[in-house]
């Protein structure tokens, strides 16, 4: 497995079809699923790419991005367990120059859910997602749909922009009391580790009902705690993000809840009626 840092180095790299899962770290069961997709995509002969980067330009909270866990070694070790090929792993310095003027901004789906309460965090996303493109020049791309936004978002900057990257969503991991799996859960108290399933409980829930409305309902009440906080909870069109206003098309339920400072996301995908 080759361990890579220096951006300078990639460009003297032969030209090879690769699968990429970006990552910031702290790697989980969630990211090998991703790395065991990408080798599955991409087959014995095709590279399988890791990049771990902390992306401090898609943090809007410096406590948030300060507490995001790091954990190099023991990423590194998993990633060689999983036969992954090359991992890059820049420092912020060698990633962004420090006169940049250039970023991607995505106006359209980027306002609502995750980005109305974290205002430039997928113009981050998808600046450093498209740099790494052109950094690593996969010929795919594995994200998790735990990030739906994000995974949406990144779908239509490849579009718009033409980018030659394939990009292949994957379904959310979940720990067996049905918790999604993120680097975030190991920041949660053992209280509020034992509280959180009840975030997807609800979700499913709340799927049983009939109307927007009563869908809502029924998951906010589901959902809070007196451990916990909702940032958001909305049920949106799957496709455009906006707002529904009936189930005739595919919808997504989708929440962030924080648990102190730790904000959780998950979302529920619902089939059109
Ligand atoms: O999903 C993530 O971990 C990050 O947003 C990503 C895609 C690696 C970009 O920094």
């Amino acid at each position: 497995m080759r361990i890579i840092a220096d951006p300078a180095t990639l460009s003297t790299l032969p030209q090879q079809p690769g699968v990429l899962v970006p990552t910031m770290g702290a790697l989980h069961e969630g990211h090998f699923e991703l790395i065991r997709r990408a080798r599955s995509e991409a087959g014995p002969e095709a590279l399988v790419m890791v990049s771990i980067f902390v992306n401090p330009i898609q943090f809007d909270r410096p406590d948030d991005l300060a507490a995001y866990p790091r954990t190099m070694e023991e990423d590194l070790e998993k990633c060689r367990a999983e036969g992954v090929d090359l991992v890059f792993t820049p420092d912020a310095d060698a990633v962004f120059f420090p006169d940049r003027s250039t970023k991607v901004i995505e106006s359209a789906l980027s306002d609502t859910l995750c980005g109305a309460t974290r205002p430039g965090h997928f113009d981050g996303v998808c600046t450093i997602v498209l740099k790494l493109f052109n950094l690593l020049r996969p010929t795919a791309a594995v994200f998790g749909e735990k990030d739906y936004q994000q995974l949406a978002i990144i779908r239509r900057m490849v579009r718009d922009l033409n980018i030659p990257v394939e990009i292949i969503g994957h379904s959310t991991v979940r720990e067996p009391d049905g918790l999604a799996m993120s680097s975030r859960n190991a920041r949660l108290t053992a209280e509020q580790r034992a509280d959180a399933p009840r975030i997807r409980q609800a979700m499913l829930a709340a799927a049983e009902e009939s109307t927007p409305e009563t869908i809502l309902s029924t998951a906010r009440q589901a959902i809070e705690s007196p451990l916990n906080q909702i940032d958001y909870l909305e049920l949106v069109d799957a496709e455009t993000l906006e707002t529904a206003t009936d189930l005739t098309q595919p919808s997504l339920l989708a929440t962030a809840v924080f648990y102190n400072s730790v904000r959780l996301i998950d979302n529920l995908l619902i089939p059109a009626r």
